[in-house]
């Protein structure tokens, strides 16, 4: 029977972290501001940003929140960007996705000054993470590793299977655990036998986007699972990737859904807006 990775516990230890260093900062006279820019009134997107303004309030940060109309023009947010970069009082600027269709995403993401990308979305942040350079990382695989560590976790020399290669999970999941010494495979939606290379995995991170597609039966003896699916069923209960049942009396380790990879987002992004002071 799995232990459970507590991502709610840790996202808290995290940001108590975060409102420590604020303090500090503040003392010397730093404010350390966010700007969260929303375009049209997605509802899933409404509470993501909604909590991460929450997080700011609880940390102790400042936050600016641009909640733009729909058929706001590329342009007009290219403009606000390039007002934000300008802004000695912004630290962080972070575009919530996905933007309407009018809006070309990549050219929203290249606009945010690489100093400012607490989203870690930029390619000079994603290059900079290639070649282990100083930058900001994509959150949610940032909290993975954070998971990890926190639960005593040894990651060196592990063979870690990825699936999915998403820009934003998938891809800085793999450039990190490799960072981390791990043996890294991507699996994504043309790998041929997927179960077999699940099987060999001793930490398995799931990012699929299919609800419980993951059951015991891709899972080794004692291997270490990280959920990173998000879904509502039928009667509105959350499920993951993995079908967490069957799963936990095969794995080692476990995430659950709620309660797992889904608070080190805010939590990391939390760490990303803290450490841009000194980035910058
Ligand atoms: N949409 C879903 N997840 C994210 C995220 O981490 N950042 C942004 N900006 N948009 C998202």
């Amino acid at each position: 029977m799995a232990e459970l990775i507590d991502g709610k516990r840790i996202s808290t230890m995290i940001k108590d972290e975060c409102k420590q260093k604020v303090e500090e900062y503040k003392a010397q006279g730093i404010e350390i501001c966010l700007a969260v820019i929303q375009v049209g009134n997605d509802p899933a997107s409404s509470v993501y940003v909604n909590n991460k303004k929450k997080a700011c309030a609880y940390v102790g940060m400042n936050s600016l929140s641009y909640e733009l109309p729909e058929e706001t023009t590329q342009e007009e947010l290219l403009s606000l960007i390039q007002e934000l970069n300008e802004r000695k009082d912004v630290n962080g600027i972070l575009v919530q996705l996905p933007v309407p269709a009018h809006i070309d995403e990549k050219t929203i993401i290249n606009a945010i000054d690489p100093k400012k990308d607490v989203d870690g979305f930029h390619p000079q942040s994603v290059g900079s993470l290639c070649i282990g350079q100083p930058g900001f990382v994509s959150c949610t695989p940032a909290g993975i590793i954070q998971l990890l560590k926190r639960s005593d976790i040894d990651i060196t020399g592990k063979h870690c299977v990825v699936i999915g290669r998403s820009n934003i999970v998938g891809k800085p999941m793999a450039l990190l655990m490799l960072r981390e010494n791990a043996t890294v495979t991507i699996a994504h939606s043309k790998t041929k036998d997927l179960k077999a290379i699940t099987r060999q995995a001793d930490i398995l991170i799931v990012a699929i986007g299919k609800p419980k597609f993951i059951d015991a039966s891709y899972i080794k003896d004692g291997a270490v699972v990280i959920d990173v699916g998000i879904h509502r069923n039928a009667d509105n209960k959350l499920c993951g990737d993995v079908d967490f049942d069957s799963a936990k009396e095969v794995a080692s380790y476990i995430t659950p859904v709620p309660g797992g990879v889904g608070p080190m987002t805010i939590a990391m992004l939390m760490k990303n807006c803290v450490d841009s002071i000194s980035l910058q």
